[in-house]
């Protein structure tokens, strides 16, 4: 089954964005019910769902690390902006990613109008 994305502008420009999340920091903000964390890190914008799948803490509250990972503040798990994936071996799922595109109109993020099947770990 393909789940349908529906796009969302975040900011009007790549200069904007780049305002707004600058480097090497995270920015929270809400679309549609959803929490979304947007990174920026050396690999560029990225956007996750705003919950570490441990215990979902707002990963908008941790950092990126000097492998431009997004590190959760509570129990410092690691994540791939990318992928998802936790990076430290933990056994726990992926954060739900998200797809952001540059237009000529804006900066997008595409958003599942279901949530997309991830992997699952037990705990
Ligand atoms: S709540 Fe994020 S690592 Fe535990």
């Amino acid at each position: 089954m393909k789940l349908e994305v529906k796009w969302h502008k975040l900011f009007e420009t790549m200069e904007e964005a780049i305002q707004t999340v600058p480097t090497n920091t995270l920015y929270s903000l809400r679309i549609e019910m959803k929490k979304i964390c947007i990174s920026n890190t050396k690999r560029g914008l990225a956007a996750m769902e705003d919950a570490c799948p441990h215990k979902l803490i707002p990963l908008s509250k941790g950092f990126v690390n000097e492998f431009d990972e997004i590190v959760c503040v509570w129990h410092k798990y690691c994540f791939d902006t990318q992928t998802g994936y936790e990076l430290t071996g933990k056994n726990i799922r992926p954060v739900r990613v998200y797809p952001i595109e540059e237009r000529e109109d804006g900066v997008y993020v595409g958003i599942p109008s279901k949530a997309p099947k991830v992997d699952e770990f037990s705990y």
